[in-house]
């Protein structure tokens, strides 16, 4: 039999390469479900590591099964030497998901990953946290702090950057952060991980391979931009409507709207939107949500919401929500990523359990019959 006609698709739009159980975007309810279970309804009731549960096995577990994988997790979130030497020596001033992503690569090298695929995957759910961790004290000065069995990821998290034991809420409020981000379709890093996991390598390779997609300003990044923008706000002399109206006006989009899903609303922003309220009145310093909250209405009268269809995304609370956590702002994407392993590698798996070596084409467009000119010739 023939292969069938090529099909041209620039940037694969609108190409379904893949089935998946795991998580079902709704553009237009619009709806993020995990397993079928609404997103919403978890960062409400569950907690990240429920959700990785449910994602990687398929049903929400009984306390003893989510004791287990506790447990296991907790058994791995310390890092060999030679990994803290990576993360403790890299530089300063180093660019956070950088060493993240070296961090990940490097277990693999130290073999404190174990064989399977679900080891692999235990080993980043547990150590990217505190490689991050690390990174961020060591380049303070201050010294490694181990994980402590009795914190869970996000509390761990906080204990070992910030060297004590977080406010209760702040904990659960990053929780939330990471279970909002921990799967969302075949974006960009996520499909990444599936074309390294079509080819059969491991989890790491994939998940390190995720990380560097991640990186790229076009899909991470926009937590960091909005952050950055309202720190820029507060120290010019500009009130938030004429920024964002000399913003538009250099043909420059605001960080934290639109989405090419989601046009009423990110239903991840929904939740985050009610913390960042709740954080930023008990945070000292100026007004985040109150700046946002302008923002937003300024966008509304200038008619680009809805018209435009870009409403909140999720980036543009959680920025203000980790800052307010005082996790800094080159932490953002990082923090999206160790949110986002549970997802990934729940996505690899799946990639395993139906693999197609995933291998699209390029068309030829180049120059053809060209001599080979002798190196001294040229
Ligand atoms: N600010 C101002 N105008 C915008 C914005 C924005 N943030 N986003 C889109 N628009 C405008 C566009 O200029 C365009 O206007 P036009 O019709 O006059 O040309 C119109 O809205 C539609 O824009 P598209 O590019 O078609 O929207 P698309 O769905 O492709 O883009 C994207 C989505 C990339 C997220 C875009 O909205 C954007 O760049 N947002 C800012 C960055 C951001 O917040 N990214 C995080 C997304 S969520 C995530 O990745 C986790």
């Amino acid at each position: 039999m023939s292969d069938p006609e090529p099909v041209r698709r620039i940037g694969l739009d609108n190409v379904i390469v893949a089935d998946t159980e795991l998580s079902e975007i709704d553009g237009e309810k619009p709806e993020l479900l995990y397993r079928g279970v609404d997103a919403q309804e978890l960062a409400e009731k569950s907690s990240y590591e429920e959700t990785a549960y449910l994602l990687w096995n398929g049903e929400l577990p009984t306390r003893d099964e989510l004791d287990e994988f506790r447990a296991e997790l907790d058994e791995r979130r310390g890092l060999s030497r030679g990994v803290a030497e990576v993360v403790e020596h890299a530089p300063e001033d180093a660019v956070p998901m950088d060493v993240l992503r070296s961090a990940v690569s490097t277990t693999q090298v130290y073999g404190e990953v174990g064989e399977t695929p679900r080891e692999n995957a235990l080993s980043v759910l547990a150590k990217a946290p505190t490689a991050l961790a690390t990174f961020g004290r060591a380049r303070r000065g201050e010294e490694t702090l181990e994980p402590r069995d009795d914190l869970d990821t996000a509390a761990n998290f906080l204990y070992m950057l910030n060297g004590e034991e977080p406010d209760e809420r702040h904990a659960e409020i990053l929780d939330t952060a990471l279970l909002l981000h921990a799967d969302h379709g075949l974006n960009a890093s996520t499909f990444t991980s599936r074309v390294i996991a079509s080819t059969e390598s491991d989890v790491i390779s994939a998940l390190t391979g995720a990380i560097g997609a991640l990186k790229g300003p076009l899909h991470g990044g926009a937590n960091q931009d909005v952050m950055e923008m309202l720190l820029d706000i507060d120290e010019s002399d500009k009130d938030v409507s004429s920024y964002v109206a000399d913003m538009l006006e250099n043909g420059e989009r605001v960080p934290g709207f639109g989405h090419r899903v989601y046009k009423e609303f990110d239903p991840r922003a929904e939740v985050l939107k009610e913390i960042a309220e709740e954080v930023s009145e008990t945070t000292e310093g100026p007004d985040w949500y109150g700046m946002l909250e302008e923002v937003e209405a300024y966008l509304r009268e200038e008619k680009r919401i809805h018209e435009k269809g870009i409403s909140p995304n999720v980036d543009l609370y959680s920025g203000t929500v980790y800052y307010s956590l005082g996790i800094p702002i080159d932490f953002f994407v990082p923090m999206f990523a160790v949110g986002r392993s549970a997802g990934w590698t729940a996505q690899v798996q799946e990639q395993y359990d139906n693999n197609r070596l995933v291998r699209p084409r390029a068309e030829y467009v180049g120059e053809r019959g060209v001599e080979y000119t002798p190196i001294d010739e040229r």
